[in-house]
């Protein structure tokens, strides 16, 4: 690094990377939860503010924590010898120790390649503790700021005094605002280098105000400092008569934090689980969202709607009179209702709502993306259900605001989608209520968390449409076709005989007087499906509207057959679990990529070797052959004659 040259540019050489690596004062998601326990100990009569820092490395970021940690004197000593011997080391003069070192640096590690979503690192002051969570930057880490950003009170919005408003800026004040942070702090920094210049910092306030208020920021809180210098960081600077206040830490330190609205909402408690040690103690324990609640108070349970009233506030230090959100609590009821984990308690004259079809925006955070159709596993507070994501309304630009069309949602796109659960979930609109709006989505079968997401509002069709009871029954179609229906599935590569067999297969049961259906993919291609192409993102679709045919046709009695490639192992297994146990039947066309390639019947394969046939399966679009099919069938090993009898043999014995 260069001696220093007056400007605080050295500090921040180093690229966005180094956000993420890690030290004794970073720490990990993992280490988080132990390391605040100890934390909370020793301040324990102190409130807390989570705060976020968004800029990148340029604008001073690392400079400026450095300096919060350093004045708060939370530091440990042997952490702050190192930094004054490697500033020296580094050049700097004086006494201005080179904050940037005490976040940046650690080559060490950084060379071992550990990588960290998000480094929060803790400090104090006499007044309040603090959790802040360090986010990188650049566009391709959305997802890090999302992660960070998700249980912050405030975000400091760091701009060089000298660039102004930047693309950045207004991404990372978008991304604060949609995940629901009140408190922006808009914190102009370097100001030593613009001479402490009123006029560049009213012009960049000013800049700042119109953009904010076309994304919905009502009221943010604008100070002028240096993060090299101290200016306006823990007092207020000499060098800037013109600003009457408040300097950062104060603001920290006075700021309302999102428990202490959130306690002036109704009550809501999502419970986390049913405390029933012996037959005499039966209490609902969780985390208070909103709100608080006293023995006596009216309390309903949804989305059953059963009320009762409570009649304890059990906690690990006595009973309560109150309990206020972000206290976790056990309450007991003088009724005995039902009342399991995933429910929410709430307060019986203001519940809220429990419906199964949303609008929401959504945050995607894998490196394979959206599958609009496909089944993920969908976590809000407490519940988990399934939900299915329709095709985007649009994606945004977050550079620019702009709405996109778009098909699908790839790593860090924030999008709005209609989505649907499998079951009625209780919640509010994510900017009423964080913990009753906010949810995650999780693949089923790798099980990582693939995306966040906020709702907005319930569709209203969802509440309108109501499941239309029959009088001629699912059974009744069964009994007059005197079988059980069932659902044949094929699945294999293409060429690998599905067709032929499952013709077979058909005309084998029929001459058995069985009622049955074929559906092969080139002709549901041909008329329900002929707006789907190859993509994954068709396949999903097609899969899913093919489940759902097969599903009504169990209903009408029917031995369903299906001839699909049907690729992935995520949408065969949603269809299995739409129909009746027992009903699924999954039948593995096991033929060889090189054999179906060898028989090419379609003339395809060599098509796509060729390159004038895109996405093909086997040859650049995935197939995932099933784990533990009901039936495997080898085409090298036998005639499509003897596998269809073996299949007719399974099926009816
Ligand atoms: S699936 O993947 O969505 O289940 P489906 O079984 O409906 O596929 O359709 C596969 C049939 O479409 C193949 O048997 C083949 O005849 C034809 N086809 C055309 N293009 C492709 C392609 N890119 N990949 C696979 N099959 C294709």
């Amino acid at each position: 690094m260069p001696a220093n040259d007056g400007t605080t540019e050295q500090n921040d050489g180093t690229d966005d990377m180094t956000d993420t690596v890690a030290d004794p004062i970073y720490k990990t998601d993992a280490l988080i939860a132990q390391d605040i326990d100890q934390y909370l100990k020793v301040h324990e009569h102190k409130t807390m503010l989570r705060f976020i820092t968004c800029g990148s490395v340029d604008d001073g970021k690392s400079t400026l924590i450095g300096r919060l940690l350093y004045d708060s004197k939370m530091i440990f000593e042997d952490q702050l010898e190192a930094l004054q011997s490697d500033s020296r080391k580094v050049g700097t003069q004086g006494h201005e120790i080179d904050f940037a070192l005490l976040v940046d640096g650690l080559a060490a590690e950084r060379e071992q390649g550990i990588t960290i979503d998000v480094a929060y690192r803790f400090f104090a002051t006499e007044k309040r503790k603090f959790i802040v969570a360090d986010t990188p930057g650049h566009e391709q880490y959305t997802r890090n700021m999302v992660t960070g950003a998700s249980t912050a009170d405030l975000a400091v919005i760091l701009i060089d005094a000298r660039k102004g408003v930047l693309t950045q800026t207004r991404r990372h004040s978008y991304l604060a605002h949609l995940i629901g942070i009140q408190n922006i702090v808009l914190a102009v920094n370097k100001m030593d280098l613009v001479g402490y210049d009123q006029a560049t910092f009213d012009a960049i306030v000013e800049d700042y105000t119109a953009f904010a208020k076309s994304i919905g920021i009502t009221a943010f809180t604008a100070m002028p400092i240096s993060g090299f210098k101290g200016d306006n960081i823990t007092t207020l600077s000499a060098n800037t008569p013109w600003y009457q206040g408040p300097s950062l830490i104060e603001h920290l330190e006075t700021v309302e934090v999102n428990s202490a609205t959130d306690a002036d909402k109704p009550f809501r408690m999502p419970v986390q689980w049913v405390n029933r040690p012996n037959l005499d103690f039966r209490g609902f324990s969780g985390l208070i969202a909103t709100g608080s609640v006293r023995p006596g108070d009216s309390v309903r349970v949804l989305p059953s709607g059963k009320t009762s009233s409570v009649t304890r506030i059990v906690t690990l230090n006595g009973d309560l009179d109150q309990a206020v959100a972000g206290q976790s609590v056990t309450l007991c009821f003088a009724d005995e209702i039902d009342c399991s984990r995933g429910d929410v308690i709430a307060l019986a004259d203001s519940p809220p709502q429990a419906a199964d079809q949303f609008e929401a925006t959504i945050v995607w955070m894998a490196d394979e993306e959206m599958l609009p159709g496909r089944a993920y596993w969908l976590k809000i507070g407490t519940q988990t259900v399934t939900a299915t994501i329709q095709q985007p309304k649009y994606q945004v630009n977050v550079n620019t605001m702009e709405h996109l069309a778009a098909k699908t949602l790839d790593l860090n796109a924030i999008g709005v989608a209609n989505l649907s659960t499998d079951k009625q979930i209780v919640f509010e609109p994510y900017a009423d209520n964080r913990t009753l709006g906010g949810f995650i989505l999780i693949d089923k079968i790798s099980n990582a968390t693939v995306a966040a997401g906020m709702l907005h509002f319930s569709l209203r069709r969802a509440q309108n449409v109501h499941w239309q009871a029959t009088d001629v029954s699912r059974d009744f179609h069964a009994r007059l076709k005197n079988q059980r229906p069932a659902v044949l599935w094929f699945t294999g590569l293409s060429g690998a005989g599905k067709s032929t067999i499952a013709n077979l297969v058909e005309k084998k049961l029929a001459r058995m007087n069985r009622h049955t259906f074929l559906l092969d993919g080139d002709n549901v291609r041909h008329g329900l499906n002929k707006d789907l192409g190859f993509t994954d993102a068709d396949r999903v679709e097609n899969i899913r509207r093919v489940g759902e045919v097969a599903k009504l046709m169990t209903d009408a009695g029917l031995i369903v057959i299906t001839a699909f490639i049907s690729p992935f192992r995520s949408e065969r297994d949603m269809v299995r679990q739409m129909m009746q146990p027992g009903e699924f039947f999954e039948v593995h066309i096991d033929t060889p990529l090189a054999e179906a390639e060898a028989r090419d019947v379609k003339g395809l394969y060599k098509k796509a070797r060729a390159g004038e046939l895109k996405n093909f399966t086997g040859i650049d679009s995935p197939y995932e052959p099933p784990h533990d099919p009901e039936m495997r069938i080898d085409t090298t090993a036998m005639t499509a004659d003897e596998a269809a009898d073996a299949i007719v043999a399974r099926l009816i014995p």
